[in-house]
């Protein structure tokens, strides 16, 4: 494995891959944009200015003017090319196995052999993704979160032939540039987050179509009651809080919990209705009428600046 990661290529310059090349230019890396046409590409080195600023201005960037006025980000549409001096590749391009595959295994036959092969993928597995790979060893699941250069999160997970050495570097470098990452001890289907995310929505979604509360109150039940704790209680620290210790939650609480767990949404496809009666009752929301989503997404990063330095007091 690279000893020392120097140069990073990131593959795909969509949402995600603007906010990979974000964080490694913010952390002073040599980054490398790819991406299938030079016009998506130029848009995107043009976001990336636009979140360096936003970091610069909001405090969270340690580096001088020129990182945000002269980012050492530098652009390629040939994968070959881009590949071709990286330490680092994060691959960033559509969520399904066969872009995946396509992608691996030209970048494992393009990059220098020792370079770190990962994936931003926000479901697949890599053990399925690496079958296509000659180093399937490089190769690691680094998963982040949207807005890639403010939320630190990132989940790391190897395949069935990751080598714990790649999945060690992966959790380095994100370290490196200020992330914080979580190693899951084996894969499943959309990690950590992405299924308690959507167990939550799920009954959200249920609530909705069940006629029990419209979508602007869920979300305001929400965000003023476990939401507003969230940011640093986790559910089983709330468990562990509510019940006065663990074991005594587990006494205390397991048969209502039972109730609400027997009440619960089971379903697994949206139903045509639901999915009406959901499109109709967000539609309504007073936020998403009376707003553009440029500018929701614009008070979004705005209120996450907030939290983050909320989250640094803490520390
Ligand atoms: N959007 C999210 O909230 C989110 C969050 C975390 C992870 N992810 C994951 O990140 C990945 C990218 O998601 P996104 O939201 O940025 O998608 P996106 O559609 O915004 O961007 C994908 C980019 O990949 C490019 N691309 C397609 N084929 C390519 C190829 N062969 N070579 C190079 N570039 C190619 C496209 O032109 C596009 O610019 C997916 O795996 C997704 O699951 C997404």
């Amino acid at each position: 494995m690279s000893k020392s990661i120097k140069n990073v290529t990131c593959v795909g310059s969509g949402l995600i891959g603007q906010g990979w090349a974000t964080l490694f230019a913010a952390g002073g890396y040599d980054v490398t944009l790819q991406d299938v046409s030079s016009v998506l590409l130029e848009n995107a080195v043009e976001l990336v200015k636009f979140n360096l600023r936003f970091l610069k201005d909001n405090g969270l960037l340690q580096e001088g003017e020129e990182a945000v006025t002269s980012p050492r980000v530098h652009t390629n549409p040939d994968l070959a090319g881009a590949v071709a001096e990286a330490d680092y590749v994060q691959e960033s391009v559509p969520d399904n196995y066969p872009a995946k595959k396509k992608v691996f295994a030209e970048m494992d036959a393009q990059a220098p052999e020792n370079a770190i092969l990962a994936s931003s993928s926000s479901g697949l597995l890599m053990s399925e993704i690496q079958k296509v790979v000659t180093r399937p060893q490089r190769c690691v699941l680094v998963h982040p979160f949207l807005p890639v250069h403010l939320l630190p999160l990132v989940e790391i997970v190897g395949g069935e032939q990751t080598a714990p050495d790649t999945v060690q570097a992966a959790s380095n470098l994100m370290e490196k540039i200020g992330k914080t990452p979580v190693l899951l001890k084996k894969e499943v289907s959309g990690y950590i987050v992405n299924r308690l995310q959507a167990a939550v929505l799920r009954e959200a979604i249920d609530l909705v179509a069940g006629g029990v509360a419209s979508a602007e109150e869920i979300d305001r039940a929400f965000c003023n009651g476990m939401g507003m704790r969230d940011p640093f209680i986790g559910p089983l620290l709330r468990a562990f809080l509510a019940g006065d210790g663990i074991e005594n939650f587990v006494k205390e609480y397991s048969n209502s919990y039972r109730v609400r767990w027997e009440s619960m949404a089971t379903w697994k496809n949206l139903s045509l209705s639901v999915k009406e009666t959901l499109v109709e009752s967000v539609n309504a929301m007073p936020i998403v009428r009376e707003n553009s989503m440029e500018k929701i997404k614009d008070w979004r990063d705005k209120m996450l600046i907030e939290i983050l330095k909320l989250e640094r007091k803490c520390c």
